[in-house]
């Protein structure tokens, strides 16, 4: 495979990938197709934007005309499928956006592959990056979600990925389409857009704004370095099993509350605020619609079939996360102006 087409490459984790295949693979021609929805963001991935073998292209996966034009424009045959609405909170309010991107989206995607491939799969692989979401929700029993767990969604966000993934594999059945398969756990790291827990209250607390934990703050995150996933990505995108699927996670698990205890600590010591300082701002507020109390990764079968592990402690990886928000607070800034504010304070007054 030469010519990658990477979808949602401006958003969080897409960045990543993207800036991992530009650096790591000279040889190949990276294609980032990417609507640049309010999450869509160039900023995210200005470093790589000049490199000789990356080509960003402005696109709704939900055309299908134009991605047969890019398809054979580019001539792809590989493709990283991330684009997608990825915010459970939003999907609550508006789920038809969520069904159009990560449903219709993915089909016109698996369309256009099928077309332009032709039948002949040599060397052709179609990669769908999905969530732990779609398997619902664990009790606090020690139990793992498995790559055997059955889908049991429950959000209107999970329901499209668990959609999504559906047609994937029946692609794969229907037509051999080469199709490959993950679901990955919570991801934390830079660029992440700050209407998720972690940039979110990082920010709110350099703010001094309030820390609005959804209920008792006892639900359970199994928490992953982006570079980690981004990294797992590049070894299954050239590794995995065609017609496989493979769990990721950092077998990480954390209570929503410690979590935020944690954030608190590591920004009030690096801002030098007295200890504790900010442990006022967290508040309490109504749960989450069907808020899923557990996640949990098993993602032995990745380490044990193609070695992969997460490289970084949480430890490690937090301090990184919070110090990065810190010293990027023009990124910041500029997001969470205008339509962003709009938005986040329409979320909290029906609340
Ligand atoms: P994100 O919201 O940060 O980025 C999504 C990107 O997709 C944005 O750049 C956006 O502009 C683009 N996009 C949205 N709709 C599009 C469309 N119609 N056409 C083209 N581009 C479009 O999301 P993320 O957190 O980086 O997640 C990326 C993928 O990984 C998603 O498929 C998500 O379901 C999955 N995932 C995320 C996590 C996580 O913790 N963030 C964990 C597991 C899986
Ligand atoms: O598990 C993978 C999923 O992780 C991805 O598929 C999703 O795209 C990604 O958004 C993430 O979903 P979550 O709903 O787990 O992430 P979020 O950051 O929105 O919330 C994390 C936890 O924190 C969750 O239990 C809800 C809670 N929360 C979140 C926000 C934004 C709060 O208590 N307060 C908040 O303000």
């Amino acid at each position: 495979m030469k010519n990658i087409l990477i979808t949602g490459g401006a958003g969080f984790i897409g960045s990543h990938v993207v800036r991992l295949f530009v650096n790591k693979y000279p040889d190949y021609n990276i294609i980032n197709l990417d609507k640049l929805t309010y999450a869509g963001n160039l900023a995210n991935i200005n470093d790589i934007e000049n490199a000789p073998n990356y080509t960003f292209v402005k696109a709704d996966i939900c055309d299908f005309d134009k991605m047969l034009d890019i398809f054979a424009q580019y001539n792809i045959d590989g493709v990283i499928h991330l684009a997608a609405e990825s915010h459970v909170d939003r999907s609550i309010k508006d789920p038809f956006t969520f069904a159009k991107t990560n449903v219709m989206g993915t089909l016109s995607l698996l369309q256009a592959a099928k077309h332009h491939w032709n039948g002949d799969f040599e060397n052709r692989r179609f990669y769908h990056i999905s969530t732990d979401e779609v398997y619902g929700s664990l009790e606090f029993d020690g139990t793992f979600f498995t790559e055997q767990t059955s889908y049991a969604p429950h959000s209107p966000y999970s329901a499209s990925k668990a959609s999504s993934d559906h047609f994937v594999r029946a692609f794969q059945d229907t037509f051999g389409l080469p199709t490959v398969i993950t679901n990955c756990s919570n991801n934390y790291g830079p660029y992440q857009f700050p209407e998720k827990l972690i940039p979110l209250f990082i920010n709110n607390i350099r703010h001094g704004k309030p820390l609005p934990v959804y209920g008792k703050g006892e639900n359970v995150r199994d928490w992953l370095y982006v570079v980690d996933h981004a990294r797992a990505i590049d070894v299954i995108f050239h590794n995995g099993r065609l017609g496989d699927t493979y769990n990721i996670g950092g077998f990480n698990e954390w209570t929503n509350i410690d979590l935020i205890k944690v954030i608190i600590a590591t920004v009030d010591r690096l801002l030098g605020n007295p200890e504790g300082e900010s442990l006022d701002l967290i508040t309490y507020v109504t749960d989450r619609a069907g808020h899923d109390l557990r996640y949990a990764i098993d993602s032995n079968k990745l380490k044990n079939e193609l070695g992969w592990e997460p490289s970084l402690q949480f430890e490690e990886g937090i301090q990184k996360t919070v110090a990065w928000y810190l010293e990027n607070q023009k990124w910041m800034d500029d997001i969470t102006s205008g339509e962003y504010e709009t938005y986040y304070d329409s979320m909290y007054e029906n609340r």
